[in-house]
């Protein structure tokens, strides 16, 4: 593991515990109990806390105290919790964070309303943070609560759009690249955006940082899924702790093969769409087909053309830094945009 992946890895962790006590006193009230072990159980299986540990940062490097945002962080946590549970559904993946997921421990149903319940507990902490953020003045705390809810709702709204975009691009081998990136803007950038946003909110940032705060959120947001896109090809199912060529074998859009699609040669391309024809109809993608396929993406530089595009908005998003002053936070922020593409997992 190179040297930053230990450093961010470990600060992280440092933010974890807090992150993580939020989220079972805001969960440990559910009943039915299948409902309940159903709702906590990912929360307890090791993510990596980026999105709300962004969020304590952020709120930090506009001088705000940890107490002030750690209930949006943790709301934040849970809304994108509450997408892996759906996504999993709706992507058929047996696995997730290293174990079964939810559905297949506790069927579609439960899990639909696990992530219903997660959903809706989101909102509930963030209204709760409004006693503990740090001003006397209670409509300013209260205009914080309500920008931040916004946020949360909009990001809630562009993950659903998002993920109905990626469905539809199943199959559709003429998405171009503008479509792929909107799509994965909503599906993930929008809520590492409102991650970033909310810190800056509610650590009592001027309207100029927090929209640049949202725009780093946004820009690390669009690197991050192109890293996901990539690890699906490149990673194995222990480090990654979710399956491998899952978007092959679902005939998903991603950077890279929009690229390869545009790029190729007529019979190229045609075996291409062959092999994401085979994944999808099959529901599974064995190792030859991923082979294959990435022998033309290499052919092609696809791959390397998703991580120099990646690399740019990890740039352009460690420019946008600037607005802060200078502290740990701030360098944390950067060393994150970097993560960002050096994770394995
Ligand atoms: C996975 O997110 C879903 C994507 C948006 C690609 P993470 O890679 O942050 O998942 P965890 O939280 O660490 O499990
Ligand atoms: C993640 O996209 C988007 C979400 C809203 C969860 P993926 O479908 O690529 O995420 P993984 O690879 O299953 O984590
Ligand atoms: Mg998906
Ligand atoms: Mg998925
Ligand atoms: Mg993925």
């Amino acid at each position: 593991m190179s040297n930053i992946n230990e450093e961010v890895s470990k600060i992280l962790g440092q933010y974890s515990k807090d992150i993580t006590k939020e989220i079972e006193d805001a969960l440990s009230s559910i009943g039915p109990e299948d409902l309940r072990e159903a709702s906590i159980y990912l929360t307890k299986a090791g993510g990596k806390m980026l999105r709300p540990s962004l969020t304590v940062l952020v709120s930090e490097s506009v001088g705000g105290t940890i107490t002030s945002s750690i209930k949006a962080a943790a709301a934040i946590e849970l809304i994108h919790t509450f997408s892996l549970i759906h996504d999993d559904i709706m992507d058929k993946d047996d696995m997730r964070r290293g174990k079964p997921s939810v559905h297949k421990v506790w069927g579609e149903p439960v899990a639909i309303l696990a992530g219903d319940t997660l959903f809706s507990k989101a909102y509930e902490l963030v209204i709760k943070s409004k006693d503990e953020i740090n001003s006397n003045n209670p409509e300013e705390c209260l205009n914080r609560v309500n920008r931040t809810l916004s946020t949360v709702a909009d990001a809630c709204v562009k993950i659903c759009e998002g993920q109905a975009q990626d469905m539809g691009f199943e199959g559709n081998f003429d998405v171009n690249e503008e479509e792929y990136l909107e799509m994965i803007f909503k599906k993930t950038g929008a809520l590492i955006a409102a991650a970033t946003e909310s810190g800056a909110i509610m650590g009592g940032a001027d309207a100029k940082t927090v929209s640049a705060m949202y725009d780093y959120g946004k820009l690390i947001g669009l690197a991050f899924q192109i890293q996901d896109d990539y690890l699906d090809l490149v990673s194995d199912v222990d480090s990654l702790g979710k399956p491998v060529g899952s978007d092959i074998a679902e005939g998903k859009m991603t950077i890279i093969v929009v690229n390869a699609l545009n790029n190729a040669n007529e019979e190229d391309k045609n075996r291409l769409i062959e092999i994401l024809k085979i994944g999808n109809e099959s529901g599974n993608c064995e190792q030859v087909y991923i082979d294959e396929a990435m022998e033309i993406f290499e052919k092609y530089g696809s791959i390397q053309y998703a991580q120099d595009v990646a690399l740019a908005n990890v740039k352009k998003a460690k420019e946008l830094l600037e607005v802060l002053p200078d502290s740990e936070a701030k360098y944390t922020l950067s060393l994150i945009a970097d993560f960002v593409l050096q994770r394995k997992n």
